[in-house]
């Protein structure tokens, strides 16, 4: 595993999305697991000033979401479908078709999970997929204690996630579902590249335990040390515990 300590988070996002760029430069067709939450998006904002510059060709990039919240209502904003075409897609300027997801509202969830594990499969795979990480260590919606060997699946939210959460719905937890579909952590480790990014000092805990501590089920974002090409890039105050 390898551990880039940034300056900020702005330099995060900006040496990350040069990866994607030359990731893409390879395989115009490269297939990104694209990760929620705050975190990402000075990436996101990175690779869309990229691609107005004329640096970067992304016309037949490929997008997939990494989890999703199961019930909310079709379109509602929150919904990470919602959020991925607004925060990529759209700034992009990816085609819709270009997107794949979990579909959270299926009737048969368990089947819909299944489905979405064999369509990463069936598109070859996921290149490059980038992470946040939760306070607690989770990847995706992987809670402590998933199987490090997990598939795509229902999980339901600790309390703390969704008061982590709750700042994206009014600030009122009620509002937070308590379901949702993640691809697994044994999913996860299967895309080529994964690469987690995390900033400030919320997350130097989760940070430190998950680059440090041992391989272990209680702390999700561990399972990165199993992986042959894992890259976890840091502010200094993420860094702090290292
Ligand atoms: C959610 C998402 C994770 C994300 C985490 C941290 O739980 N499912 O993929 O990594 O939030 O979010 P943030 O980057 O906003 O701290």
């Amino acid at each position: 595993m390898e551990v880039v300590i940034v300056q900020d988070a702005k330099a995060g996002g900006e040496l990350i999305a040069r990866g994607i760029a030359e990731l893409l430069r390879r395989k115009p067709d490269a297939l990104l697991g694209v990760a929620t939450g705050s975190t990402p998006l000075p990436v996101y904002e990175a690779l869309a000033s990229e691609v107005r510059a004329g640096a970067v060709d992304v016309s037949r990039a490929r997008v997939a979401q990494l989890d999703e919240y199961v019930g909310l209502p079709a379109g509602h904003p929150e919904s990470y479908r919602s959020v991925v075409l607004r925060e990529v897609v759209e700034p992009l300027g990816l085609s819709p078709d270009a997107f794949m997801g979990p579909d959270g509202g299926a009737d048969d969830v368990r089947a819909a999970c299944a489905a979405y594990d064999a369509a990463l499969a069936a598109a070859g795979g996921v290149d490059l997929q980038l992470l946040g990480i939760g306070t607690d260590g989770h990847i995706g919606f992987n809670e402590p204690c998933s199987s490090l060997a997990s598939r795509t699946r229902i999980k339901t939210l600790t309390e703390q996630t969704r008061v982590d959460n709750a700042r994206f719905f009014e600030g009122d937890i009620e509002q937070v579902p308590h379901h949702v579909i993640t691809q697994g952590i044994g999913t996860i480790l299967e895309a080529r590249h994964l690469v987690l990014l995390a900033i400030g000092d919320g997350k130097a805990d989760a940070v430190a335990t998950s680059v440090e501590g041992p391989v272990a089920a209680v702390c999700p974002a561990s399972a990165l040390q199993l992986h042959p090409h894992a890259t976890v890039v840091v502010d200094e105050a993420a860094a702090s515990k290292l």
